[in-house]
């Protein structure tokens, strides 16, 4: 039995969630739907710490169903591009986005945070929503982020988890997933070890998207 495979206790539908990582198939079509609904909230949360302007260029890393990518081209008039390793939510997200694509002010391809094809210095503003706890090497992925940003560009990360001591569903969610919860201190620090000249935070106390359950949401906005 692979550790992926292996059946939970807490995890409700770890069939379903393991997706999350790298949406595939049926049930990862069926996790993007469940995102573009659930994740509402915390991303208009996250987009409110942002000044969008009508000049800004912008990259959604881990762009999932593309909803913040039609979201952001809704506010600025130049071009929004996402990125995702998934095929599956690359396809989602161009569908999603097909019509900007046909006029040329998207762009959504399939490519890793760690190896991202962009120019230096070619984004006002690049975000991550739900997507970090994902990332192979967060220190050497925030360089990558710091390196595609333009000077003074804004990097937000969003998040509906901080770590939880002894919460054995978190446990579950870290083993099960192979992933990674980054902790207020955490993010301040591989942020500013990345480059990152100012860092900001903000928690707000909410729930989580898929379970109800009591949860700390976390943004953290950092300046290049
Ligand atoms: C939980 S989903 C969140 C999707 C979307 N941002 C949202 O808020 O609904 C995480 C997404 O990040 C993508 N992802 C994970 N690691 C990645 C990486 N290293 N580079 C690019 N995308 C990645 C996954 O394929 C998945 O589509």
């Amino acid at each position: 039995m692979t550790k992926n495979s292996k059946k939970t206790k807490i995890i409700e539908d770890p069939e379903l969630l393991i997706n999350a990582g790298n949406p595939q198939g049926k049930l990862g079509e069926k996790l993007i739907n469940n995102m573009n609904i659930n994740h509402e909230n915390l991303a208009q949360w996250g987009v409110n710490h942002l000044n969008i302007s009508k000049d800004s260029i912008i990259l959604d890393i881990g762009c999932g169903g593309g909803v913040n990518v039609k979201r952001f081209l809704k506010i600025t008039e130049n071009k929004v591009y996402g990125i995702d390793y998934s095929q599956l939510s690359v396809k989602k997200s161009t569908e999603l986005n097909q019509k900007e694509i046909d006029k040329k002010r998207c762009e959504i391809k399939q490519d890793s945070v760690s190896e991202m094809s962009f120019e230096d210095n070619s984004f006002d503003i690049v975000t991550a929503f739900e997507t970090i706890y994902f990332w192979p090497d967060i220190g050497n992925d925030f360089k990558q982020v710091n390196r595609v940003l333009k000077e003074d560009g804004i990097f937000l990360i969003c998040n509906e988890a901080l770590p939880k001591e002894n919460d054995e569903r978190q446990k579950e969610f870290i083993e099960l997933l192979d992933c990674n919860i980054y902790s207020e201190e955490e993010l301040i620090r591989y942020l500013k070890n990345s480059g990152f000249s100012e860092v900001k935070t903000e928690i707000k106390e909410s729930t989580d998207s898929f379970t109800g359950e009591d949860a700390s949401w976390i943004c953290a906005i950092a300046k290049k």
